[in-house]
């Protein structure tokens, strides 16, 4: 044993043959492997962080930095799903203390614990659990419990439920930033966004209006507003196309470093850029969710994969 789990003991105590199975993984976390007929995904204890997605007969979904096995506290891992919570991008605001906040919140370089694991015959899941701590309430005053379940079957689903066990309303926003792997970015398209308004992060406009697919050519850095449908990400080079359908969520934001933002990223190989894009399933910006005491906000997202001629038959 290596890390500070006993991952023999949990396999013995908790997997499930052909469904569940614990492994060492990033920041001497466990990562929780769960599996059925369709597919099979990876989650870490580490920033409740889906590494991997793989459906059965299809290519992996996700892309993962190299860098993921070199993971550091405090440092988030570079790729698969960030959960990025209570806030998202710059925190706008400063820590109780009057400290600078990271981006993206602090869940995804917190150690979350496993609340359960749950199979039957159409799927597996696992549900992991972030809560309130000294740490946490020094970056943010919040009285919380954070829910993350992660179910493999014929999609891959992610549902965050945030809790205020507070006595005062809180305000999120949130994101479950996802590293869509691509074979090439020059040869992808999103749509399911076209007429809907977005913020430039590249250009700072506050007010652009989206006219078709969304193609890669430099870097795109887009926060959209009014999203509650569902897009897909065709990546024509591939001959795949994949479902993005979510539920609590208003924002989708889509972001792709491009050459000269990639290069100053020391957590990838510089040509990353060339293998993913994010399409993310968020509340972001305008589009912040208040909690009250005693409620709670769940966003999903839902991910399935085809062949692009699959969908044309
Ligand atoms: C995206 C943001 O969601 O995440 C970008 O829109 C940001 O502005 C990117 O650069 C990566 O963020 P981080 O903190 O993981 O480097």
């Amino acid at each position: 044993m290596t890390g500070k789990y006993d991952i023999a003991k949990l396999n013995r105590d908790y997997a499930v043959k052909g469904r569940i199975a614990f492994r060492e993984g990033p920041c001497d976390e466990p990562v929780i492997v769960l599996a059925e007929n369709h597919g099979a995904c990876e989650v870490s204890l580490y920033g409740g962080h889906v590494l991997s997605y793989r459906p059965v007969g299809y290519f992996p979904v996700l892309w993962l930095s190299p860098s993921a096995a070199e993971c550091r506290q405090g440092k988030a891992i570079r790729g698969g799903i960030p959960v990025c919570w209570p806030w998202f991008g710059a925190a706008g605001f400063t820590a109780p203390d009057g400290s600078a906040l990271p981006a993206h919140g602090f869940a995804r370089t917190q150690a979350w614990n496993l609340l359960r694991t749950d199979y039957d015959s159409y799927s597996t899941s696992a549900t992991l659990l972030l809560t309130d701590s000294p740490e946490t309430r020094a970056l943010w005053p919040g009285k919380f419990r954070l829910e993350l379940k992660v179910t493999i079957g014929a999609n891959l689903t992610l549902e965050l439920k945030t809790f205020n066990e507070g006595t005062s309303d809180f305000e999120i926003t949130e994101a479950l930033h996802t590293y869509f792997r691509v074979k090439d970015i020059g040869g992808v398209a999103v749509a399911g966004l076209d007429s809907r308004e977005y913020i430039d992060k590249v250009s700072g406009a506050e007010s652009v209006r989206q006219s078709g697919d969304i193609t890669f050519s430099s870097e795109t850095d887009r926060i959209y507003s009014d999203t509650s449908e569902k897009c897909f990400l065709n990546d024509t080079s591939l001959g795949r196309r994949i479902e993005i359908a979510k539920s609590g969520s208003s924002s989708t934001v889509v972001w792709n470093p491009w050459i000269e933002k990639s290069k100053t990223m020391k957590d990838m190989p510089e040509d990353s850029y060339k293998s993913f894009v994010c399409v993310e399933t968020a509340n972001a910006a305008a589009e912040k969710i208040v909690i009250p005491a005693g409620g709670t906000h769940t966003m999903t997202l839902s991910i399935s994969s085809s062949f692009i001629e699959d969908s044309r038959k």
